[in-house]
């Protein structure tokens, strides 16, 4: 069977840089040590005055299709995944097309575009989505274009300000991939929850803490999903496992509740047994209650041993280095995640020795859906990690003083869409110039 996966990446952070321990907690009266050790992050990314979810992922997908060469009849299908959308009714990926074609001679009439919802895990459903449809022989063979973009902006005040972010991720989809070969193998959590949610209003209705349990529920429903497909995961055969990061002290959580899960009934819950005992097993005890407080001090245990410590430096902590600077991209996370540890493979000095290896990848999208898959690394995949600009890009960022910050927050706040001018000048890329005008080029 032909390889289909992900034969390019392109990332493009929003233009504005929000520092939290330096500029944010001071003016919060926090210790910044909450935001830097706490939550894990250092800055977030916003999008300039003349920035957003078309631009970014106009932009993103313009550099991918330069820098790969290709032209917009060799793209048959374009989704956006967002959960920043302003058209009820036409998808973002018109919009795009739409700016794409001012600069190309082709056109993208012959392609198939949608939007694809479902808070943040959406961005990894638009792959599966592109997967099926060339796996089913539909493509003609064309590209699919998916594009991850949202500004993860919340209401001032509250607890989720924090974890802001805008950004977009532009992917290819293709056969014979050069970054990551797909697996057939899924695992899904999924259930109808309302921790989180936008019911028409721009930001979110959060309850923090509960979003937090119920990501922890679902990612564990979908990697026992998945294993009943893929069978048992052996913690190292796992080369990263990227996860959605909402912010990266989510992912600490993550990460140990799946070392948990996986290393359970194997050599490595016996070679631990010793030190810190065995599992906890429901069956010993009365009560739900009583099983889960066993397997909070177990996992308490867990996280101070070395082999555990030493599996999350070498396979999550990786995957969150992109995150801590640029805060949550929603639908773009998890891909950002990914990118994050193959940039670690590159700085590791990795080239053919690292094809063939493997990544676990964890999606997540609130209201609520967990996706568990598992993705081969390919042989084109260091030269495509090589070409990303995104370290040139967050270097250039604009670091917005507290109340430029909230300026900024006001001009991307549909309800108060207020007038102010740009941080930053645009360069060669889409800008958003006013409903109606918005697909302009400068
Ligand atoms: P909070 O309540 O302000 O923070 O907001 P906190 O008091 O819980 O502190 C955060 C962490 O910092 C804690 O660590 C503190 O101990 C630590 P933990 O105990 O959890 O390991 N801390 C400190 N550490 C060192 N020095 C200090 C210090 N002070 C505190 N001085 C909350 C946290 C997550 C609730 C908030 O940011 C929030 O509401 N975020 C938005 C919701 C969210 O991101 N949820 C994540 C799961 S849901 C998800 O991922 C989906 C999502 O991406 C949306 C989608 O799918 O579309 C959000």
């Amino acid at each position: 069977m032909t390889a289909v996966g992900i034969d390019a990446i392109e990332i493009r952070t929003g233009k504005l840089q929000l520092d939290l321990p330096n500029t944010f907690a001071p003016r919060k009266g926090e210790d910044p040590e909450k935001y830097t050790k706490g939550l894990g992050l250092e800055t977030s990314s916003f999008p300039d005055v003349y920035e957003d979810i078309v631009t970014m992922g106009a932009n993103a997908a313009k550099r991918l299709l330069d820098r790969k060469g290709i032209e917009p009849d060799e793209i048959g299908r374009i989704d956006v995944a967002t959960e920043s959308a302003f058209d009820h009714s036409k998808p973002v990926s018109t919009y795009i097309a739409g700016c794409l074609e001012q600069v190309y001679d082709g056109d993208f009439r012959h392609a198939n575009k949608g939007e694809r919802k479902f808070a943040c895990v959406s961005g990894t459903q638009a792959i599966d989505d592109a997967y099926n449809w060339i796996r089913a022989g539909r493509n003609r063979g064309r590209a699919a274009l998916v594009i991850a973009t949202d500004t993860a902006l919340y209401e001032r005040g509250d607890p989720g300000e924090a974890t802001q972010g805008a950004g977009a991720v532009a992917m290819l989809v293709t056969e014979d991939p050069s970054i990551v070969e797909l697996s057939t193998d899924q695992g899904y959590g999924s259930m109808d929850e309302t921790d989180f949610l936008k019911p028409n209003q721009q930001f979110p209705s959060v309850d923090g803490k509960r979003s937090m349990q119920v990501y922890l529920a679902r990612m564990r429903e979908a990697l026992e999903d998945y294993e009943s497909v893929a069978g048992a995961v052996e913690p190292d055969t796992v080369a990263y496992a990227p996860f959605h990061t909402p912010f990266p002290g989510m992912v600490r959580k993550a990460g140990l509740f799946a070392y948990r899960h996986i290393t359970r009934n194997t050599p490595v819950e016996d070679e631990l047994a010793d030190a810190i005992g065995r599992q906890p097993r429901e069956a010993d005890y009365e009560s739900r209650e009583a099983y889960e407080e066993a397997i909070s001090e177990y996992m308490d245990a867990l996280k101070g041993t070395d082999r555990y410590q030493g599996w999350y430096a070498d396979t999550i902590e990786p995957t969150l280095e992109l995150s801590r600077v640029v805060g949550n991209w929603y639908t773009g996370s998890v891909h950002l995640a990914r990118a994050s540890a193959l940039r670690h493979a590159v700085e590791r000095g990795l080239d053919e020795e690292f094809v063939g290896e493997r990544l676990l990848v964890g999606s997540y999208g609130s209201g609520a859906q967990a996706e568990i898959h598992s993705e081969t690394v390919q042989p084109g995949w260091r030269e495509e990690i090589e070409a990303l600009d995104v370290d040139e890009q967050l270097a250039s960022r604009y670091d917005l003083s507290f109340e430029e910050y909230t300026q900024v927050h006001e001009v991307h706040d549909y309800d108060k869409s207020v007038d102010v001018e740009a941080f930053t000048a645009p360069d060669g890329e889409f800008v958003f110039t006013g409903w109606g005008r918005m697909n302009e080029r400068t």
